[in-house]
C-alpha cells in the first residue's frame, strides 16, 4: 500500500444513516475519525461495535476499525472540533410543512463551528442543504473567522443508499467537490486518494471493483444542483414507470416485459424502472419537494417536477383501489397482511415508509392489520401501535384475506404458496411473485402493471 496523508477527521451527525457510513468508510480508507452524534444511546452502542441502523456488512468494519483505533464515537462537539482538521457534517435536514428543508441542526452546527474552530478547519457539508446553505454556513462562520485562513466550506454531496451505503462509498458513481478554494479541492481530493486509487483493506463483502472512479470539481451550487437533480431524476424514473405500469394495466400488457424491452435502449437501461407503492424514504421526496420550492422561490414553473410528485401521491391511491376491488368500499374487520414495512428492502428504515402510510389508512379504515419485514418489523410496530408485526413470515402469510407484497425483498419470490388458502387474494405491487405457482394452488392474483 502507498503511504497516503491521513488527515484527522471528524463526522458530525456521525450516528445517522449518512454519517456513519461516511465514519466508517473514511476511517476504513486510512483516516483518523471521531464522530459525534447528540444521540447518547446510538454512540454507546457503536463504541461496542454495535449499530441500530443496519447497513449491510457494517458491524464487522466497524469492529475492526474500533480495535484498531481508527475510529472512535463521542457525544460531545467540542472534542470533535478541536480533534479534527476536517469536519464532514452529516446532520438531518427534514421537510418543513411547505416543502423547504428545516435548517435547523444545519444552523446550530455551523453556530458551533463559528465558536469553537481554533485551528484551520476545512468545513464539508454531506447533508443535502438547500441552494444557498452553503453561504448561509460561511456568514455565520464569518461573524467571528476569516475564510480561507480558519476555515474553508465544501459541498461533498452524497449519493449513498440506504442499506447498501458502504457498496456506495467503496464504488461511487463520481465524487463531487464543490468548492472555490485550491487548498480544499486539494485536501478533499487527498482525502478520497487511497479510494480513488483502490489502496485500502477491508474486509467482506466488499470486493472492491475496477472501476475508474472520477472526481468532478465545480462550484458549490453546482455540486448542491448535481444532488438534488440526480434525486429529482430517479424519483422522474420512477414515477414514469409507474404511470407506465397504470396505463399497461389498462390495455392489457404485461409489465416486466415491458420494463425488459424499455431498458434495452441503452440511452435508456432498465435501472430505477421497478414499479410500485412509489418512492418512499427520507430522501427521494425530500429532494424533489426542495427542488420544487427552489424552482418557484425562483419564479420558475417546475411542470415535470410537480407531475413527479403527484403520480408518487397517486400511487398509495392505486393500491388502495386494487384493494377496495376485492373486499369492498367496507375495510371494517377484514384482514389485511402486508409484506415490506422499511420504506424499501434491504433496510430498517420505516421513516417516510409508504408501507407503513398504507397500513396507517387500512387501520383507520377498521381493518385488521398484519405486516412482516425481515428488518424492519420491530421498527413499524414502534411507528403504528396498531400494527401487528412479525418477522416470521409464516405467521403473516396464514389467515389474511389479502396479501400484499410491497418491498422486492428475495423471500417474497420464494414463499411457498401451497401452504396459503386458495381464498387468500395476492396483489403484488413489485411483480416478482411466481405466477405459475398462484395459478397451480387456484390463488386470485393482481400484479401492479399486468392485466
Ligand atoms: C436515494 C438515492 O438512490 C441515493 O443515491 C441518495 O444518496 C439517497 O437517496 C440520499 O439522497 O441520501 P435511498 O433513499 O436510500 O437513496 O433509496 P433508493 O434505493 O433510491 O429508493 C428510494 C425509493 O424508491 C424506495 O422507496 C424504493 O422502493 C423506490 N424505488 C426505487 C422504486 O419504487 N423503484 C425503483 O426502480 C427504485
Amino acid at each position: 500500500m502507498t503511504k497516503h496523508k491521513s488527515y484527522k477527521i471528524g463526522v458530525i451527525g456521525g450516528a445517522g444513516y449518512v454519517g456513519l457510513v461516511t465514519s466508517v468508510g473514511l476511517a476504513s480508507i486510512g483516516h483518523n475519525v471521531l464522530s459525534q452524534d447528540l444521540n447518547l444511546n446510538r454512540i454507546n452502542l457503536l463504541k461496542s461495535g454495535k449499530s441500530e441502523v443496519y447497513e449491510e456488512g457494517l458491524e464487522n468494519i466497524l469492529s475492526d476499525l474500533i480495535t484498531q483505533k481508527l475510529i472512535n464515537f463521542t457525544h460531545n462537539i467540542e472534542q470533535t472540533i478541536s480533534h479534527s482538521d476536517v469536519i464532514f457534517v452529516a446532520v438531518g435536514t427534514p421537510s418543513l410543512a411547505d416543502g423547504r428543508a428545516d435548517m435547523s441542526q444545519i444552523i446550530s452546527v455551523a453556530e458551533k463551528l463559528r465558536d469553537l474552530i481554533d485551528h484551520h478547519t476545512i468545513v464539508v457539508v454531506k447533508s443535502t442543504v438547500p441552494v444557498g446553505a452553503i453561504e448561509i454556513i460561511q456568514d455565520i462562520l464569518s461573524e467571528r473567522l476569516t475564510i480561507g485562513e480558519d476555515f474553508d466550506v465544501v459541498s461533498n454531496p452524497e449519493f449513498l443508499r440506504e442499506g447498501s451505503g458502504l457498496v456506495d462509498f467503496y464504488n461511487p458513481s463520481r465524487i463531487i467537490i464543490g468548492s472555490n478554494t485550491d487548498f480544499a479541492r486539494k485536501s478533499l481530493k487527498e482525502i478520497y486518494q487511497p479510494l480513488i486509487q483502490r489502496d485500502y483493506k477491508v474486509s467482506n463483502p466488499f470486493s472492491i471493483k475496477n472501476q475508474i472512479i472520477e472526481i468532478l470539481l465545480t462550484d458549490p451550487v453546482s455540486a448542491q444542483m448535481i444532488k438534488y437533480a440526480s434525486n429529482a431524476f430517479l424519483a422522474t424514473r420512477i414515477s414514469y414507470i409507474n404511470e407506465i405500469a397504470g396505463i399497461s394495466e389498462k390495455v392489457g400488457g404485461n409489465i416486466s416485459d415491458i420494463i425488459y424491452g424499455i431498458g434495452l435502449d441503452p440511452r435508456i437501461g432498465s435501472d430505477y424502472l421497478k414499479p410500485g407503492i412509489g418512492f418512499g424514504g427520507p430522501c427521494l421526496d425530500k429532494d424533489l419537494r426542495a427542488l420544487i420550492t427552489l424552482s418557484e422561490e425562483n419564479y420558475f414553473d417546475s411542470v415535470m417536477l410537480n407531475g413527479v410528485l403527484r403520480r408518487n401521491d397517486l400511487q398509495l391511491q392505486e393500491v388502495i383501489n386494487k384493494i377496495n376491488f376485492v373486499l369492498g368500499s367496507s375495510l371494517y374487520k377484514h384482514k389485511i397482511s402486508i409484506l415490506g414495512l422499511a420504506f424499501k428492502e434491504g433496510t430498517n428504515d420505516v421513516r417516510h415508509s409508504l408501507s407503513i402510510r398504507l397500513a396507517k389508512f387500512l387501520i383507520e379504515q377498521g381493518a385488521i392489520v398484519t405486516g412482516h419485514d425481515i428488518l424492519a418489523a420491530k421498527e413499524a410496530g414502534e411507528m403504528e401501535d396498531k400494527l401487528i408485526v412479525s418477522d416470521n413470515l409464516n405467521d403473516v402469510l396464514n389467515q389474511a384475506e389479502i396479501i400484499i407484497i410491497l418491498n422486492s425483498e428475495k423471500i417474497y419470490s420464494q414463499i411457498d404458496w401451497s401452504i396459503i388458502s386458495p381464498k387468500t387474494y395476492i396483489i403484488d405491487t413489485r411483480g416478482i411473485v411466481n405466477i405459475d405457482e398462484l395459478k397451480k394452488y387456484s390463488i386470485e392474483y393482481d400484479i401492479l402493471g399486468t392485466k
